[in-house]
């Protein structure tokens, strides 16, 4: 990598100079990685680069998310979730044959070992999915032994398989215990989103095909969600992996941190504010509270750390949206109508276009689901069903690149050095 070089001139120091790294795409880094009588600080890593990747790319001003190169909005339009699985994992999209092997290596794995139907029996049946969801991939690593030796690329690639087949499986078998109804087994000859419709909706007593245009439509969701460079749970299962965790246990992790309404919760907290909003009328009180620095409440489904044009993803799920919508009869569906109008409000705002805060991915997703008869509480488990292939490739390249445990420094602030009282003496 070339580089030129920076200088930091410190009090009472001479000057140091540091290299600069000049990426194939988006901004130079400065490698701190020399200092060591001064720590830099960036609480929430707006400015800081916390590795070297190449997998997906942003551009925030001009609204660019690119897979291994690729644009969103094509790989959306003309690949299927699995082929843009395999570009994710290797780097190229496949051939014929190594397309039909990898899809082949997905759905022999996509049962789950038949004890784990028990683990759900510890839950109570109106847990979260993702409380659900946690638990069962983490315990994954208490069933697949031969997937957890991280210096084995065998095993390495077997954890991948496993990962990206049994999400789906794992996702269904969350809400059908949420509804009381029997789990249904994968069928290997169903195409991926077809399978995971068949599991979620399927029942013993009734053969149904799932419906191809809603299938299709999930398979795009799929890859809009499938990677985004360092969010914050990509983040998490980095560092939990650079301590040597296995899989199971990193996406586990993962998946724990895209819960939270700020990251990857916010599809099912844009539903429920649209929903709570209810009508256009109502629009203009929520945008007024959405700009109220003392009201807690954000407008969900809106902003980003780094977009600051509008969210490629989003575009593609609003074409998807009106699509299923459509399909289902729901054309006229009010919350679209009241999405649309509030995304019309909001972009002419002032406060909105000042700070550059456009829809993102989840700002459409929450009513394609629904509309697909998905219950607002899995949102956030078929996010992390399409993000576990993008975990895994971000957790691959961190240990092919032999990362050191991840270790932050920090402002300390606390107080000095002081002995201890004795309770007697603490009055
Ligand atoms: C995802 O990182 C990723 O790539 C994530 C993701 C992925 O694919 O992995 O893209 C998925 O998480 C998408 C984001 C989903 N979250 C939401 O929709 C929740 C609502 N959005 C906000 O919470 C917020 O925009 C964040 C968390 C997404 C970004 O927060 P930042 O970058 O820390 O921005 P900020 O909080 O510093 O906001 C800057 C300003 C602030 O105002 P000022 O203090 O400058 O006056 O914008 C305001 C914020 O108050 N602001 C909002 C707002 N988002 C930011 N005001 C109202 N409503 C909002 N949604």
């Amino acid at each position: 990598m070339s580089h030129d070089k920076a200088q930091l001139t410190l009090p009472n120091q001479s000057p140091v100079e540091l290299p600069i790294y000049q990426p194939t795409l988006g901004t130079d880094v400065i490698d701190i990685n020399t200092l060591h009588n001064v720590f830099t600080y960036d609480p929430g890593f707006t400015a800081t680069a916390s590795c070297e990747s190449k997998i997906t790319f942003i551009d925030g001003e001009k609204g660019i998310l690119l897979y291994r190169g690729y644009p969103i909005e094509q790989l959306a339009e003309q690949a299927e979730f699995l082929e843009v699985c395999y570009l994710l994992l290797h780097g190229e999209l496949p051939t014929h044959m190594q397309k039909e092997q990898f899809n082949h290596r997905i759905t022999i794995h996509t049962m789950v070992h038949e004890q784990i139907s028990k683990l759900f029996q510890g839950f109570r049946r109106d847990a979260h999915p993702m409380a659900i969801m946690l638990g069962v991939v983490g315990a994954l690593s208490a069933f697949y032994h031969d997937s957890l030796d991280i210096q084995n690329p065998q095993h390495r690639e077997r954890a991948a398989f496993r990962l990206i087949a049994k999400m789906p499986t794992i996702a269904a078998m969350c809400y059908k215990y949420s509804i009381g109804q029997p789990f249904i087994y994968p069928q290997n000859d169903l195409n991926y989103a077809e399978n995971f419709l068949h599991m979620m909706f399927g029942v013993p007593c009734a053969q149904e095909k799932p419906n191809a245009i809603l299938a299709r439509a999930l398979d795009r969701i799929f890859t809009l969600h499938a990677d985004h460079e360092q969010n914050a749970s990509t983040s998490t299962v980095r560092l939990a992996g650079s301590t040597g965790a296995n899989p199971f246990a990193c996406i586990s992790a993962g998946i724990a941190a895209l819960w939270g309404p700020a990251h990857g919760g916010a599809n099912e907290a844009c539903l429920n504010m649209l929903r709570e909003i209810g009508s256009v009328s109502h629009i203009n009180d929520y945008i007024k509270r959405a700009k109220d620095k003392n009201d807690p409440f954000r407008l969900m489904g809106f902003g980003h750390r780094v977009y600051k044009n509008y969210d490629p993803r989003a575009k593609v799920m609003r074409q998807t949206c009106h699509e299923v919508l459509k399909e289902v009869g729901a054309a006229d569906e009010p919350l679209f109508k009241l999405a649309l109008e509030l995304e019309r409000i909001a972009l002419e705002d002032e406060y909105f276009v000042e700070r550059k805060l456009y829809p993102n991915v989840d700002f459409y997703s929450g009513i394609t689901l629904s509309a697909i008869g998905i219950p607002s509480t899995m949102f956030t488990v078929i996010f992390a069903l399409a993000r576990t292939v993008g975990w895994i490739s971000q957790w691959n390249e961190m240990i092919a690149d032999n990362a050191r445990i991840g270790r932050p420094r920090q402002l300390y602030t606390g107080p000095t050095q002081r002995d201890f009282v004795p309770l007697d003496q603490r009055g």
